[in-house]
């Protein structure tokens, strides 16, 4: 349990058991659900837990109030990590009055059939606790339609939903966190394209409501408090950068492959690349990595796929991995293909279709190769695409 400030207490979890995230989502070093406690003459908890960690969060609670009442719990966000355990704390605190906005109230209904003790606001909505007021600001789809932002006028701070968020779990972290930190940014990133990336214009439409109120500190459902004056800036500054789908220089070469000639490609480029001093990172297509890669695909500005021929079209994986860009929208990418083929082509068609509808810049011609890669003859070709990409990047 740290303090935020004087009066306001983060009562959250750390779940180190659930292997993915909504059943998609690999945590490789946990999560946290992170719930927050307003002191004053009245009383607020700021969104709840996953159910299973209820017990935890209700000692962290009496940690801090002892046999005290909690008298609000403010739901910012409907989703089960954060709601499911709202009946269990309506059973231990029979006169909680659980507070959202309509599409709140009905998801309440419709999932745990909460129907009494209700307090509905709306956009701009003031609620007095006695000496510190609460705000609410309604950011519609970032990432679900009920979700909303409460806003404590006297302490500066926004309690954010999952917004500003990050996978891993919590440990004391304090207030000197960097959201630029390595550390911290790349499972940001990953959070984010994961999430929230296909929310592109709700995240910009908060951003722009969050420009006029005064920020001191923000505390999201996931991760890290950002509790200074830079990190504040700087997390709203990424997220900013991120709602415009901008991006750092840099080569993601991604593939799929079945016996290895599509991946020999792949290896050849990376290592021309990253010879002639271009960033380069890789990745094998798996059932359980598409989480990293849609976070290197939102953090760099050029993405080369590679994928052999599948029944006439792209690798299984290959296709997922298309779908799940497509879904976030991701634009302003500059992109190629390379890959094998046994008898027929087919895979370099369909990234290139592809990479049309997404409005990407083709930066080279596509290389598609007969059946292995070192008797192909493909060598130009392979050495054309990786001087395109360096001329493009660098
Ligand atoms: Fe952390 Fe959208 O729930």
């Amino acid at each position: 349990m740290n303090k935020i400030s004087t009066d306001i207490f983060s009562v959250g979890v750390n779940d180190f058991g659930t292997i993915l995230f909504e059943e998609l989502w690999p945590l490789n070093k946990g999560i946290s659900y992170n719930s927050y406690l307003i002191v004053d003459e009245k009383i607020a908890l700021i969104d709840s837990v996953e159910y299973p960690f209820a017990e935890e969060t209700i000692e962290n609670i009496h940690n801090v109030i002892g046999d005290r009442d909690i008298d609000y719990l403010i739901v910012n966000h409907m989703e089960p990590d954060h709601s499911s355990s709202i009946k269990k704390m309506k059973e231990l605190y029979p006169n909680l009055v659980v507070v959202g906005n309509k599409k709140t109230l009905s998801m309440l209904d419709g999932f745990y059939k909460i129907t009494d003790n209700l307090l509905e606001v709306n956009d701009g909505y003031n609620l007095s606790l006695g000496n510190k007021n609460l705000v609410f600001y309604l950011t519609p789809m970032l990432h679900w339609p009920e979700t909303m932002m409460t806003y404590c006028v006297e302490e500066k701070v926004i309690f954010s939903g999952d917004a500003f968020g990050s996978y891993g779990a919590v440990s004391g972290e304090g207030d000197n966190v960097d959201p630029e930190d390595d550390k911290y940014k790349d499972e940001i990133l990953r959070y984010y394209s994961n999430i929230v990336g296909k929310y592109a214009l709700p995240v910009a439409k908060a951003l722009s409501k969050l420009s006029h109120i005064d920020i001191e500190k923000i505390c999201s459902t996931h991760g890290p408090a950002w509790l200074n004056y830079d990190s504040v800036k700087k997390i709203i500054n990424l997220y900013d950068h991120l709602s415009r789908y901008e991006a750092e220089k840099g080569v993601v070469i991604v593939y799929g492959t079945m016996y290895g000639n599509t991946e020999l490609a792949a290896f050849r480029i990376k290592e021309k690349c990253e010879k002639a001093g271009v960033k380069v990172v890789i990745h094998k297509l798996t059932p359980n990595n598409l989480s990293y890669v849609l976070r290197d695909i939102f953090k760099y500005d050029t993405i080369i796929i590679g994928s052999p021929t599948y029944n006439m079209s792209v690798f299984p994986f290959v296709a997922n991995m298309m779908s799940a860009i497509k879904l976030r929208g991701v634009i302003n990418r500059k992109y190629s293909y390379f890959g094998s083929y046994a008898w027929a082509g087919g895979a370099a068609k369909k990234v290139i279709e592809f990479g049309d509808s997404m409005k990407w810049n083709l930066i080279s011609q596509p290389v598609a190769f007969k059946q292995t890669f070192q008797y192909s003859g493909c060598d130009e070709e392979i050495n054309n695409l990786c001087n395109n990409i360096i001329l493009s990047v660098k």
